[in-house]
């Protein structure tokens, strides 16, 4: 859990600064060098980014794929799309992680309907897989990117941190009940002998690799990982935000995208970054991920949209289980893990309709205004026991909550998700800092407005064009 200091949240915002300009001596930004780049500067920035070739012409949107991507990665890619893979015949990896939307779900469903019959809730909302290439693997006490938060939970793939690499994770969805639902490894290799992606395959890893079923189904893992890691659409850093970064004319932010920019990083505002981290990481040369790979429990509400929420007491507590299964709280130790979900990028977070690991939150709006008035109106959050409900609401009651019934009386069950044993788990920073109800929110109406612009910034596939005159994110 992150709680830095004010000197040492300038300290890293001087740093991106830095980095920006070529002063810092940290080479953190993975963009192709310009003609005017010292060649040293060059050498460091491609060495602090193998994972991205780039085209030393590339003009405003780096970094630009010259390299063809290895024949195990053209596997992947054709595993990656391929239906037949499923015990449906109707879902391969796009289908939830749709490369239309950031590879993330292409639709408001909380959870996706996966499955033999393709009928099977899952239990979870589908995460964007892009701009994974950096993630570390998971540890209870990882270095925070920052450097300078305290060491935590971090890592890892999944809202709960349980795979440590990218072809550890593919496992899961080729093989869970209510996803690609295969009975195992070997079900796997046997669909994709006689699928349309068995050639590629074979070509990859060679005419033998059908001979040991586990050995083939690790490579199936491996292709897949090596299409994410190559292939320049799962990190194309072609957003707006890029272009600011590197000055690019064309990445000059509106006013009201400058203002939203200054919320994120106040630490008496919006404080974002002090999770979802702006700056450059300090371990490993990225820039600009949006997220320090921490865990937290932020008290998202109970969605019961997800028909596990509805049948009996299930709580998904993140680290601490039941989907994970390594840290589960019958080990008193691991209690201080329940609730806790890996902090998510923000990039593309605009082009999403839902939101948190329950996707309870179907707006970047109202996930925003849910940051603002957790604490301060938690009754537009959570649901309330006892009281009576108004047949219509007060005029100044707020609509933009995931409840709008008004009561008189009852209690606010704040934190309905989480067992009222882990509830100090939940993180005290700003703007979530557990102030009074009905007093002062930290974001003020414009703020918001203002702040939800600058998150706009965040989509890739920024087409470059002269600035609007008018409307909702220029003045
Ligand atoms: C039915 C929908 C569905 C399908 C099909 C699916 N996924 Fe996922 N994917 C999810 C969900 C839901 C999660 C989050 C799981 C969790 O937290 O337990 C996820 C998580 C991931 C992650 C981790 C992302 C992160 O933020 O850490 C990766 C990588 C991933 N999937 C890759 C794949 C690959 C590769 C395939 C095909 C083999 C695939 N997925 C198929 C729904 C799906
Ligand atoms: C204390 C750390 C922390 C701070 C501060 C924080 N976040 Fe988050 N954010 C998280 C975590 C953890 C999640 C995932 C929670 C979950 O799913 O239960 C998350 C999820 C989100 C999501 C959902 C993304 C998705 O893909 O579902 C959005 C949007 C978001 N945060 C925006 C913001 C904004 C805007 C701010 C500043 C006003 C902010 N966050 C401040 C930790 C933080």
């Amino acid at each position: 859990m992150i709680r830095p200091s004010l000197l040492a949240l300038s300290l890293a915002h001087a740093l991106v600064l830095g980095a920006c300009t070529g002063e810092s001596g940290i080479v953190s930004d993975a963009s192709p060098p310009t003609a005017h780049a010292s060649a040293s500067a060059a050498v460091l920035a491609n060495l602090a980014a193998p994972l991205l070739s780039v085209d030393a012409q590339a003009p405003a949107h780096p970094p630009v794929r010259v390299v063809p991507l290895s024949l195990a990665a053209r596997a992947g890619q054709q595993i990656f799309f391929d239906k037949s893979l499923s015990a449906s015949k109707a879902m391969s990896c796009a289908t939830c992680h749709d490369p239309e939307y950031a590879y993330g779900p292409p639709n408001d469903l909380a959870v996706q309907l996966g499955g033999p019959k393709g009928t099977s809730p899952g239990l979870r909302a589908v995460p964007s897989i892009r701009y994974k290439e950096y993630t570390p693997g998971y540890a209870d006490l990882l270095d925070n990117p920052d450097g300078f938060s305290r060491p935590g939970p971090g890592g890892g793939y999944a809202w709960d941190g349980r795979a440590d690499s990218l072809h550890d994770q593919a496992k899961a969805p080729l093989l869970s009940p209510f996803e690609m639902a295969n009975a195992n490894g070997a079900d796997v290799v046997a669909k994709l002998r006689t699928s349309p992606s068995a050639a590629s395959f074979l070509q990859a890893f060679g005419d033998h690799v059908f001979d040991d079923t586990q050995t083939a189904f690790e490579d199936v893992t491996m292709a897949l990982q090596a299409f994410q890691l190559e292939d320049s659409s799962f990190h194309p850093y072609s957003s707006k935000y890029d272009l600011h970064l590197r000055e690019k004319p064309e990445g000059a932010f509106t006013p009201a995208e400058e203002r939203g920019f200054e919320v994120f990083v106040d630490p008496k505002k919006g404080n974002c970054t002090g999770c979802h981290l702006h700056a450059a990481g300090t371990l490993d040369g990225s820039d600009g991920m949006f997220t320090d790979y921490s865990y937290e429990a932020i008290g998202a509400p109970r969605n019961t949209e997800i028909p596990a929420n509805r049948a009996g007491r299930h709580f998904d507590m993140g680290i601490c289980g039941p989907v994970r299964s390594d840290h589960l709280p019958k080990d008193a130790s691991f209690g201080a893990f329940c609730g806790l979900f890996k902090t998510p990028t923000l990039r593309n977070a605009a082009t999403r309709h839902v939101f948190f690991h329950n996707g309870v939150v179907h707006s970047l709006e109202q996930a925003v205004r849910f940051y603002n008035t957790r604490d301060t109106m938690p009754e537009l959050w959570y649901p309330t026991v006892g009281g009576r409900p108004k047949a219509a609401p007060d005029p100044g009651f707020p609509r933009y909550g995931l409840v709008t019934t008004q009561y008189v009386g009852g209690v606010v069950q704040k934190f309905d998700d989480l067992p009222a044993a882990y509830r100090a788990n939940i993180d005290h920073q700003i703007p979530l800092d557990g102030r009074a109800a009905q007093s002062q929110p930290p974001m003020t109406e414009q703020e918001i407005l203002d702040l939800v612009c600058f998150l706009e910034t965040l989509t890739d596939d920024y087409k470059p064009a002269p600035p609007p005159a008018s409307g909702r994110c220029v003045r």
